[in-house]
């Protein structure tokens, strides 16, 4: 009898460890495959996601994504300026989907009404291969410090305080 139950609840942990291993091992094949599309490690994405922020996103957030002086600091007419992009800010606050977002649908439509956007939206503009590359090359420049920042919040899903 005793035997038996031992047996039982050896099972019952054996049960219970595959479905911790299923359940993470179907978590990161799931990420991995969000992320992949928007991989910093990736150098054709990253080289393809230069050159569209050259082209589309360095008039505001600067060449070097420092972003604009006192970007925290509202304007008169409601507006902020180009906060950075290079890991300094506060972008790795929000997960890859949340930044895609916000880049295909611009920034009027997260703003709190005490807020006017000057965040263009580029759904029109850029397919989302070329959303994803540019966030690609966007997070190459984070120091690894942030990238695992970032992961954690991509975790969660994110925080939205716009
Ligand atoms: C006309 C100026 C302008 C251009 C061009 C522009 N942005 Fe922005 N961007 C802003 C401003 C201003 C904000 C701050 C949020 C707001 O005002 O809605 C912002 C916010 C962001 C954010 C939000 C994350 C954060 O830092 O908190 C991301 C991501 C972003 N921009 C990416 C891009 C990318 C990628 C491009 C080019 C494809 C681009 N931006 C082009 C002005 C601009």
């Amino acid at each position: 009898m005793k035997r038996e139950r031992f047996a039982q609840n050896i099972l019952m942990l054996i049960g219970a460890y595959l479905l911790i291993a299923g359940a993470v091992a179907g978590y990161l094949l799931l990420s991995g495959r969000m992320t992949a599309q928007t991989d910093p490690f990736n150098p054709e994405l990253v080289a393809l996601g230069k050159e569209i922020y050259s082209g589309h996103c360095a008039g505001c957030h600067g060449v070097d994504l420092k972003g604009q002086p006192n970007w925290e600091m509202q304007k008169p007419d409601g507006t902020f300026p180009a906060p950075p992009q290079d890991g300094t800010g506060h972008n790795w606050e929000h997960s890859d989907r949340q930044l895609y977002d916000f880049i295909s649908e611009g920034g009027a439509i997260f703003a709190p009404t005490s807020m006017n956007s000057n965040m263009p939206a580029y759904k029109h503009q850029l397919n989302p291969r070329e959303i994803w590359a540019v966030l690609a090359y966007i997070k190459s420049t984070w120091p690894e410090e942030i990238r695992k920042k970032h992961a954690a919040t991509n975790f969660v899903g994110g925080f939205r305080h716009h």
